[in-house]
């Protein structure tokens, strides 16, 4: 089958990732409109379903081996100190326990995820790695934590990106507490010229939290050796990164490591990145000649899991007398904790509106406290509830309607680089959830609505990337059965990918979805595939599955027309079987086929095919929300929320609308209560439970009403699919917020918009 080697990128979380990568070069005929399809874009079940909900399926949490032992981590008690010693005389002692590594024994192991050591003997936030101990049960093993003795040198900390900024700032590393020793900063047209073309310059600022992802399913590895051969299972977004860094960390062969994730808990960015804590069970499994497992708690979790990093940013526009934005900038300041990382937030201005003149100025600043890692839509959550507000702030100011106000400064290209879109259907989204919500028939005039609770609408917009790309890779196993076993790069986080590929399989060879096994998740299996994040695993992992199953089709008829001794061009396919044309009495089947040819099995691997070159490729969509806002207790409900949507094919309804509900309910949390609480006193984290660290329950819910306004977008790929799990949280908050400012005229600008700051806005 024709392949080549070709380069191209594509936008993977915050940034561009170029690839060179062998793809398929096949064209297949456009899919057209999912009517016109069988299996693709029907509300399919899931194939794991059963396992799910009859609790059969084994997470890496749920893994159970012979003899295993569990590990434990033992954290920093102090946001900023040196180890002068530690005394695990005691811990030893205690019955059980095997094995305990500090950074006297381990620090010299070399950890290829990032720069940090595996353990250091300066811990620069709370939770900081001191040591970890295995022991033959995990009550053993965290009783055992409690008898190491520490010795801490306690160090002046710094808590917030303000503070950390100054001069005379304790400085977390020697270089200094900005990442990359400057702010990342980014400008088009001239920013002067267009302030001075405005009519109104208006400026604003705006806040965001710090909130922790909260997977149901904790953080967590089980390793085990066979001699040299390293298995790990692992709570994982991406397994052969995870082989990546483990076998460089341990200096093993790629094919000596195993990772293996069959299911998992969630991971929203947090599993994105290798835990130190697998490396550490792989080394406590090798000392101690059993399986290790390893589990991160729940206030660890809190602490060094990861975070979406707060944002202080100042926004400023000019505006023309009709709304035409003349000149936009961003300056942004974000805490990303005690190792570098990224807390940008400039997506959404960059790409949503038409604006010649803009500049935007990102500070990254880090404090003592757990590193930021990617989370969910990372950047563009915080900067399109900024963002969105400031729009509906532009819009009064020109006393325009603010989806009129949108759709005027509309952008046909990316506003970037001017290149064309393969699709963007932006305006039929806001067509569409503007008829949905009611927009222009029950929408009031700002702050009109009377009694106390009173109701407003408001909506924000998102933009994504989610193209995906190669290397992505599928292999098929036609049986001699005529059944299918599918194995895909990657692997299943949640999100349905066992079923959608098994969708795409079964509707080009038309063989029904329980005849098939889908493999995912396993390196020692399945072919190379990306990591899950980024919105990609759909938009990469479905085309390849596409072209693995259209070649097996052509290999189907070839084998067929050898068999029956007649020209392809006289054969069809149909139902797994291949007809003569003008005899339809004349057939042959899989099995008839497989046992004439003396075959068992037919294999192909198909590849991701290459972007297209010149076209920009986003994901768009609107959420519209409606909110009730009790003046007197100042607590907000959200009511209902409409999101619209181009995010190309529709794989699978059912899983395509699950994953804007999680996407939308942890939008409302970021949107009114949750908050990682850092206190300046202490340099501890005050809510590591999830008792005070709220994130929504069922009561929260509103109504919620999805639509996809997209078919194929067929200039991307072969099946014309786009990501969606993160557009899914995007534009919550920023919907929110308008509708809260819609009900009570007194705009929130701070999140959580939890009841004192809405009081506060009321009476303050
Ligand atoms: Mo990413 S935040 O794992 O899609």
């Amino acid at each position: 089958m024709p392949r080549k080697i070709v380069k191209t990128k594509y936008f993977f979380e915050e940034d561009y990732r170029e690839t060179i990568a062998e793809v398929s070069t096949d064209k297949y005929k456009d899919w057209g409109n999912n009517d016109t399809l069988n299996v693709v874009g029907k509300a399919v079940s899931r194939i794991d379903g059963y396992d799910k909900v009859s609790g059969t399926a084994i997470y890496t949490f749920d893994v159970d081996l012979p003899g295993m032992t569990h590990a434990r981590i033992l954290g920093s008690a102090y946001p900023n100190a040196k180890i002068k010693k530690i005394n695990t005389k005691k811990a030893k002692q205690l019955d059980g326990v095997l094995e305990i590594l500090t950074f006297e024994n381990a620090a010299k192991i070399p950890w290829f995820n990032n720069s940090t050591m595996l353990f250091d003997s300066h811990v620069r936030y709370e939770g900081d790695e001191v040591a970890a101990i295995v022991a033959e049960s995990d009550s053993i093993a965290e009783e055992a934590l409690k008898l190491i003795e520490v010795e801490y040198e306690q160090l002046s900390f710094v808590t917030s990106s303000q503070d950390a900024l100054k001069v005379n700032s304790v400085k977390i590393h020697d270089n200094g507490n900005i990442v990359g020793g400057k702010p990342a900063e980014y400008d088009r047209g001239n920013i002067e010229e267009g302030f001075k073309e405005a009519d109104y310059v208006l400026e604003d600022k705006f806040e965001t939290q710090i909130a922790v992802h909260n997977s149901t399913e904790v953080h967590c590895s089980v390793v085990n050796w066979d001699g040299n051969k390293l298995k790990v299972w692992d709570s994982t977004q991406g397994v052969f990164a995870v082989r990546n860094v483990v076998s460089r960390s341990l200096g093993l062969p790629e094919s000596d490591v195993t990772v293996i994730t069959k299911y998992m808990g969630g991971g929203f960015g947090s599993k994105l990145e290798t835990g130190k804590y697998t490396i550490i069970a792989a080394l406590l499994a090798r000392d101690i000649g059993k399986p290790v497992k390893i589990t991160v708690n729940r206030k660890q979790m809190n602490l060094i899991t990861g975070n979406r990093p707060d944002s202080i940013q100042t926004l400023k526009a000019g505006i023309k007398k009709d709304g035409t934005l003349t000149a936009m900038s961003l300056t942004s300041y974000s805490a990303v904790g005690a190792y570098p990382s990224w807390g940008g937030c400039s997506g959404p201005i960059k790409g949503i509106y038409k604006c010649s003149n803009l500049k935007t100025t990102e500070y990254s600043v880090m404090i003592n406290a757990g590193r930021a890692r990617a989370f969910r839509a990372p950047g563009h959550v915080q900067g399109t509830f900024a963002l969105e507000s400031f729009i509906d702030e532009l819009a009064e100011k020109a006393g325009i309607d603010p989806l009129e106000f949108r759709l005027k400064n509309y952008s046909e290209v990316d506003p970037g680089s001017g290149s064309p879109y393969t699709t963007k259907l932006l305006r039929e989204a806001y067509k569409k959830g503007s008829e949905a919500i009611g927009w222009y028939e029950k929408r009031k005039p700002t702050g009109t609505d009377t009694g106390y609770l009173k109701r407003g609408i408001g909506m924000a917009t998102q933009i994504w990337g989610g193209s995906g790309g190669p290397p992505a890779y599928v292999t098929l196993k036609l049986n001699s059965d005529g059944s299918v076993t599918i194995l895909g790069g990657s692997q299943d986080i949640g999100t349905g990918t066992y079923t959608i590929l098994a969708q795409v399989v079964s509707e080009v060879l038309e063989i029904p979805i329980d005849r098939m096994q889908v493999i995912l998740g396993n390196t020692s299996s399945v072919p190379f595939g990306p990591e899950s994040g980024g919105s990609t695993t759909a938009p990469s992992l479905s085309p390849a599955a596409r072209d693995a199953a259209e070649q097996m089709k052509s290999k189907i008829i070839s084998g067929a027309a050898a068999v029956l001794g007649l020209p392809e061009d006289e054969l069809v396919y149909k139902e797994a079987s291949v007809y003569v044309k003008n005899d339809k009495s004349k057939s042959v089947s899989i099995p008839a086929l497989m046992h004439s040819m003396h075959e068992q099995m037919f294999i192909t691997n198909g590849a991701r095919s290459a972007n297209p070159e010149h076209y920009a490729i986003n994901s768009f969509g609107a959420h519209f929300a409606e909110v009730e806002v009790n003046t007197e207790t100042g607590k907000i409900k959200v009511l209902k929320i409409v999101a619209a949507h181009d995010i190309g094919r529709v794989l699978n309804q059912k899983t395509v609308e699950n994953q804007f509900h999680g996407g939308i309910i942890q939008g409302i949390g970021f949107a009114l209560m949750e908050e990682r609480i850092l206190d300046a006193n202490t340099g501890k984290v005050l809510n590591t439970d999830l008792h005070t660290y709220k994130i929504p329950t069922i009561k929260d819910v509103p109504e919620i009403e999805i639509y996809v306004v997209s078919k194929g977008d067929n200039l991307l790929s072969n099946t014309g699919v786009k990501g969606m799990g993160e557009p899914a949280i995007i534009p919550t908050a920023g919907a929110i917020a308008n509708a809260v400012y819609n009900a009570i005229g007194k705009r929130i600008k701070s999140l959580p918009m939890t009841p004192d700051k809405v009081l506060n806005a009321l009476y303050g």
